[in-house]
């Protein structure tokens, strides 16, 4: 038995992780933007809603597998794009491609990660979706995007919720930053992490050396992605339409919180929005994802796909996600710290984990599926940003629910 098959839930994967990885490494996963508030809320915000079971229901014929932006998957949920997975893992982004590949789920390539999207589309043999910012130079952007179609990347995921840098105090006490520069207390975390130091970092070193951020163009990786660090602070929705005249796949605009926005994305052309406060490691006072979402739903359900994500920790807050009418979630740091307790064993174990949690308590509602998920599971009258459980809009073009509400 791998220290992995004793993790039972997403919790004990994050303890396997945090006893491996240095600690700067390990609190730039875990850790949240300022006073770390959001962090905590977004978690806090699952926890408060409560879900109704529903006795002596035939749930016999559960189907959990659904489209998602075209294609089946095994659950209407994808890997977040998430930069740090090259660092929790010897070539982390193909262990966690692998896993999503495996387990039948679009994994989300982050721009910043330190495996290039060409080796993940090639070796992986999944759905690839590929992350983007965009950078001051919209040249190199756009190579970055032609790059990503050649590729044979499905999505193109814009994401537009950092515009000016993000503000972790942590990482400064740490030493960590971009570019890396070796620092009194990373070193010093490295030496006390001995395995991540041979099966890591030496690991890179004796093969493609030190770890880089894999799909910058040249002229950014020679200095570790400094020149092209962030996105740029004049981005606006006129960006986001010359992308879609681009690109000709699906396009995810991530990073909103508010119906307006999404109904902005709605209007020129974007096929998904992800309703998403970056896991609370960029705005503190953001409310959180499960909060906003019935009001986006009730602004474009049905017109494009409605995404979440933040704070997913268990199968039930998928259940939650799904019932206030997401179309689909995404799973950051929770597939994550399965990367980095095991590799792709690791990722798979989380996956598996939630599946596993999601389908005991869709069982438990009565349904078999996540269309039979609605407004009704919820048993709690919360105030979701003003809106109480009678008036929560439900998924549009739902033919399940269009027989329960009939
Ligand atoms: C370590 C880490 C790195 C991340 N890097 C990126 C990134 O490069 N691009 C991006 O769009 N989002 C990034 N995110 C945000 C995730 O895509 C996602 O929105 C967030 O993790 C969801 O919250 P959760 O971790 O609570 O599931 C990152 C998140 C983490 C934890």
């Amino acid at each position: 038995m791998t220290s992995v098959d004793r993790c039972y839930n997403i919790e004990d994967l994050r303890l396997e992780a945090k006893r491996r990885l240095p600690k700067w490494i390990f609190e730039f996963v875990d850790r949240g933007a300022e006073d770390e508030v959001g962090l905590a809320h977004n978690i806090e915000a699952f926890r408060r809603i409560k879900l109704r079971q529903k006795a002596l229901v035939d749930v016999s014929g559960r189907d959990l597998g659904a489209d998602l932006l075209g294609s089946r998957a095994t659950l209407p949920m994808a890997i977040a794009p998430t930069g740090a997975a090259g660092l929790c893992w010897y070539e982390g982004e193909l262990e966690l491609a692998k896993a999503a590949a495996k387990f039948g789920i679009p994994f989300t390539l982050a721009i910043s990660s330190t495996t290039g999207l060409e080796k993940i589309a090639d070796e992986a043999g999944g759905r690839l979706w590929f992350q983007i910012y965009v950078w001051e130079d919209r040249q190199l952007t756009y190579d970055l995007v032609e790059r990503a179609a050649q590729a044979g990347s499905e999505a193109l995921v814009v994401t537009v919720d950092v515009n000016l840098g993000v503000n972790r105090e942590f990482n400064l006490r740490n030493g960590y930053g971009n570019p890396f520069k070796p620092s009194y207390p990373t070193v010093r975390d490295i030496l006390l992490k001995p395995g991540w130091f041979m099966n890591v970092l030496m690991r890179y070193y004796t093969s493609s050396g030190m770890p880089r951020q894999a799909n910058m163009p040249p002229i950014a990786r020679n200095v570790h992605g400094a020149v092209l660090r962030g996105t740029d602070s004049k981005i606006t929705w006129d960006d986001i339409a010359k992308l879609r005249d681009r690109w000709k796949g699906k396009l995810i605009v991530k990073g909103l919180m508010r119906p307006d926005d999404a109904r902005r994305a709605a209007s020129v052309g974007a096929d998904a929005v992800v309703i998403s406060n970056h896991g609370a490691r960029n705005v503190d006072m953001a409310p959180a994802p499960i909060d906003v979402l019935p009001s986006v739903v009730s602004e474009v359900g049905g017109k494009v796909a409605v995404v979440l994500d933040s704070g997913i920790r268990r199968g039930s807050d998928i259940i939650k996600a799904y019932a206030l009418g997401a179309d689909a979630v995404l799973v950051g740091r929770a597939a994550l710290f399965g990367c980095a307790a095991g590799g792709q064993a690791g990722a798979e174990r989380a996956l598996n984990l939630l599946k596993r949690e999601y389908e005991l308590t869709l069982a438990h509602l009565g349904c078999r599926n996540h269309q039979e998920l609605s407004p009704d599971v919820l048993a709690n009258d919360l105030p979701f940003m003003g809106q109480s459980i009678d008036t929560l809009p439900r998924r549009r073009n739902s033919p399940v629910q269009e027989v329960l509400t009939a």
